[in-house]
C-alpha cells in the first residue's frame, strides 16, 4: 500500500497528545497563568482511552490477557467505554460492572461499543462495582479484569505520556491540579513532573466525604486506591457538589469548554490555588468531555433543585 501522509493507522493511534489551551477569562489575576489540558479530546472522549489502552497492551504483552479472552472490569463509565472500543477492535468481548444510576448516555455508549453491562447497586457507589467484578473474577478463571485501581499499567502510561505532553507544552509549570478517582493521573504525572521539575506541587481536587462527583473519590470513606502514592501529593483540596457545578459551567461560559463534571471539580480547585499564588503557572487536566452528561443539564437547570434532585445519584 502507498505510504499516507498525515493519518495515522487505526482510532487507537491517536490517543493522547491532547491539546493545551490558556484559560485567560478564569485567571484570577494578572501574576498568575492557568492552563488546560483537553483529555475530553481522546477518541472515546476522556483521559482513560490512555489507561484503558495501556492496560490491555501491556497485559498482552505479558500473557495475563489471552487472543479473544474476555475483559471484565468494574467501572462507572469512563473507562468501561474506552475498554469496551479498544477491546472490540482487538476481538475481546468486554464485561462491564457499573452502578445502576450512572446517565444513560454511558449505557447507550457502552451497548454501541458492543460491552456486555452488569449492574451493581447505585445505593454502593463504585465500591459496589468494584467488589461485585471481584466476585465475579473470583468465580470464572476465565475472564481477565485489568483493575484500574491496582494495575501499574495506569499510573505508568501517565508518567510515559501526560507527564511528558505537559511539561513539553508548559515548561514553566509550578502546580498541577487533577481530579483523584483512581490516583493513576495524580501519581504517574506527579512522579514524572518531580523528577523532571523539582519544586513542582502535585494538588489532588477530592469530593467531601458523601459527595461523589463522578469519577472521583474521597479518600476518607475508607477505600485508598493501591495505585496511588499518596507521597507525590503536596496538597489536597476538598471540593463540594456545588464547587463542581459552577466551575463546570464557568469553563463552559467563560472559555468555551464543554466539560464533564470532575472537570468542573478539578477547575474549581484550581483557580483557588491559583488566587493564593502570586505569581506562576498552574496546569488542570481536565479528564472528559461534557457529551455524557447531558441529560442531567449540568449547564442550566436552577443549582439548589439540581442538587436535591441529584443527592445520593453517583453523577455527584
Ligand atoms: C470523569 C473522571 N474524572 C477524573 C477521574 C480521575 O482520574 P484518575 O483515575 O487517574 O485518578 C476519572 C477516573 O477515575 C474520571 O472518570
Amino acid at each position: 500500500m502507498p505510504a499516507t501522509v498525515g493519518a495515522a493507522p487505526d482510532l487507537v493511534a491517536v490517543i493522547g497528545n491532547t491539546p493545551m489551551v490558556e484559560l485567560r477569562r478564569l485567571a484570577p489575576h494578572d501574576g498568575v497563568r492557568l492552563f488546560a489540558k483537553l483529555e475530553g479530546n481522546n477518541p472515546t472522549g476522556s483521559v482513560k482511552d490512555r489507561v484503558a489502552r495501556a492496560m490491555i497492551e501491556s497485559a498482552l504483552a505479558d500473557g495475563s490477557l489471552q487472543p479473544g479472552q474476555t475483559i471484565l472490569e468494574p467501572s462507572s463509565g469512563n473507562t468501561g467505554i474506552s475498554l469496551a472500543m479498544i477491546g472490540s477492535r482487538l476481538g475481546h468481548p468486554v464485561r462491564i460492572v457499573m452502578p445502576d444510576n450512572t446517565t444513560p448516555e454511558r449505557e447507550q455508549l457502552l451497548r454501541l461499543y458492543g460491552a456486555e453491562i452488569v449492574f451493581s447497586p447505585g445505593a454502593e457507589g463504585s465500591n459496589g462495582a468494584i467488589r461485585m467484578a471481584q466476585s465475579l473474577a473470583d468465580a470464572d478463571s476465565r475472564l481477565f479484569m485489568p483493575y484500574q485501581y491496582g494495575n501499574e499499567a495506569n499510573p505508568r502510561v501517565h508518567f510515559d505520556t501526560t507527564g511528558p505532553e505537559i511539561l513539553e507544552q508548559v515548561p514553566e509549570i509550578d502546580v498541577f491540579v487533577a481530579g483523584l478517582g483512581t490516583g493513576g493521573t495524580l501519581t504517574g504525572v506527579g512522579r514524572f513532573l518531580k523528577r523532571a521539575r523539582p519544586g513542582v506541587r502535585i494538588i489532588a481536587a477530592e469530593p467531601l466525604p458523601g459527595e461523589g462527583v463522578q469519577g472521583l473519590r474521597s479518600l476518607d470513606e475508607g477505600f485508598v486506591p493501591p495505585v496511588l502514592d499518596e507521597s507525590v501529593l503536596d496538597d489536597k483540596y476538598l471540593v463540594t457538589n456545588r464547587d463542581a457545578v459552577i466551575g463546570l459551567r464557568r469553563l463552559l461560559r467563560d472559555e468555551g469548554i464543554f466539560a464533564g463534571l470532575s472537570c468542573g471539580a478539578a477547575v474549581a480547585v484550581a483557580v483557588r490555588v491559583a488566587r493564593e499564588m502570586e505569581t506562576g503557572t498552574v496546569v488542570v487536566l481536565l479528564a472528559d468531555g461534557g457529551w455524557k452528561y447531558l441529560s442531567a443539564d449540568l449547564w442550566t437547570r436552577d443549582l439548589d433543585e439540581l442538587e436535591v434532585e441529584l443527592e445520593g445519584s453517583l453523577l455527584w
